[in-house]
C-alpha cells in the first residue's frame, strides 16, 4: 500500500514506519510539513497518491495544550482537518489517532468507542474537535483512539520514571489516575491490520489490562532493576499540574475486537520495552 504517515517522527510515527517497512511510505513531520499548513502538505500527498493517510502528528504535550490552547486547536483539530480535506481530494482512506483524553473519566467501567465526549483539559477539548472536524469533512476515516503511550523513541513515563528513580532514590506517583499503558510498536501493529479492514468506525486500541500511574511506575522500576527504589502512593490532589487528567479512563476494545485485532496485556508490552534496550 502507499502510505502517508503525518507526525512520523513521533512515537508511534517511528513505531508505524517499522511495521509498515513492506509498504510504500511517504513521512511528514515538522519543520518541512506542517499539517496547520494545507499548501505544505497538499502537493506533496497529490504527488504522492497514498491510499492511506495516517495522522500521527499532534500537538502533544498536555501541560503545554493548557498554556496555550489556540495551538492546540490549530495543530489537534484544524491539521486533523487539513488531513481529512486532503484525503477526501485524493481519495485516501485517513486514520486519525486520538486520545482517552477525550472523556471526563467519571465512568467506573472503560470507556466504550460510543460513549460521548466530554473533555475536562485544554489537550482534550483540541483532540475531540479533531474527531469531530475529520468526520464532518470525510467519511473514509478510522478514529483510533489510545492512552499512556510509550516507546523507546519518547522521553514518555517509562524514561522519566526511571530517570527520576536514578536522580532522586525515591519516587511520589499518583494511585487515582487509572488507565491502560500502551507500548507504541504493539499500536502500529494494530492500526496496520485496521487499515486493511475497510471497516471505518472508531476503535480504542490499547495494550490490554488496566492500572494506576503508581502500578505502572512499580512494575517499570522492577523491570528495570530499581525494585528497591520506594514508591510512595500519592493522590492527584497531593500532585499539582497544569492540566486535569482524567481520572479513570481505561478504553475498552469493543469494536477492534469484533475484526480480531486486540493488544496483548500491557505487562508483556513493557517487558518488550526493556528487552529492546
Ligand atoms: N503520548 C501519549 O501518551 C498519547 C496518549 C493518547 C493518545 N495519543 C495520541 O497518539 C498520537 C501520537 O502520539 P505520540 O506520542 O507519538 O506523539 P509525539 O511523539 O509527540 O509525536 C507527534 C509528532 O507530530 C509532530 N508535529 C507536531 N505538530 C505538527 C505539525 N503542525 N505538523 C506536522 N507534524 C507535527 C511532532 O513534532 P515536534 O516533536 O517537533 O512537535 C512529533 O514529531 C497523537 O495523536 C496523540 O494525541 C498520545
Amino acid at each position: 500500500m502507499r502510505i502517508v504517515i503525518a507526525g512520523c517522527k513521533g512515537q508511534l510515527g517511528t513505531a508505524l514506519q517499522e511495521v509498515l517497512k513492506e509498504d510504500t511510505i511517504l513521512g511528514m513531520d515538522l519543520p518541512e510539513y506542517d499539517i496547520t499548513r494545507r499548501s505544505s502538505i497538499e502537493q506533496a500527498i497529490g504527488d504522492f497518491r497514498p491510499e492511506v493517510v495516517i495522522n500521527a502528528a499532534a500537538y502533544t504535550n498536555v501541560d503545554g495544550c493548557e498554556r496555550d490552547p489556540d495551538l492546540a486547536y490549530r495543530v489537534n483539530a484544524l491539521g486533523a482537518q487539513n488531513l481529512a480535506l486532503v484525503c477526501q481530494r485524493y481519495g485516501a482512506d485517513l486514520v486519525h489517532v486520538s486520545t482517552n483524553e477525550v472523556f471526563d473519566g467519571t465512568k467506573t467501567e472503560p470507556y466504550l468507542e460510543f460513549d460521548p465526549l466530554h473533555p475536562i483539559n485544554a489537550y482534550g477539548r483540541s483532540k475531540a474537535a479533531g474527531e469531530r472536524l475529520v468526520q464532518m469533512v470525510w467519511n473514509r476515516v478510522y478514529i483510533v483512539r489510545t492512552a499512556w503511550l510509550y516507546a523507546r523513541s519518547g522521553k514518555t513515563f517509562p524514561y522519566k520514571i526511571v530517570t527520576r528513580a536514578r536522580e532522586r532514590g525515591a519516587l511520589r506517583v499518583v494511585t487515582d489516575e487509572i488507565s491502560s499503558p500502551t507500548y507504541a510498536p504493539d499500536l502500529a501493529l494494530a492500526i496496520s491490520q485496521l487499515i486493511r479492514s475497510g471497516q471505518y468506525g472508531i476503535y480504542h486500541f490499547t495494550n490490554a489490562g488496566i492500572c494506576s500511574r503508581y502500578d505502572f511506575a512499580v512494575k517499570i522500576l522492577e523491570l528495570a532493576g530499581l525494585g528497591h527504589i520506594p514508591v510512595e502512593p500519592i493522590t492527584s490532589d497531593q500532585y499539582s499540574r497544569l492540566s486535569t487528567p482524567p481520572l479513570y479512563s481505561p478504553l475498552r476494545n469493543f469494536c477492534g475486537a469484533e475484526l480480531g485485532i486486540t493488544l496483548r496485556p500491557w505487562e508483556e508490552a513493557l517487558e518488550d520495552y526493556f528487552a529492546s534496550e
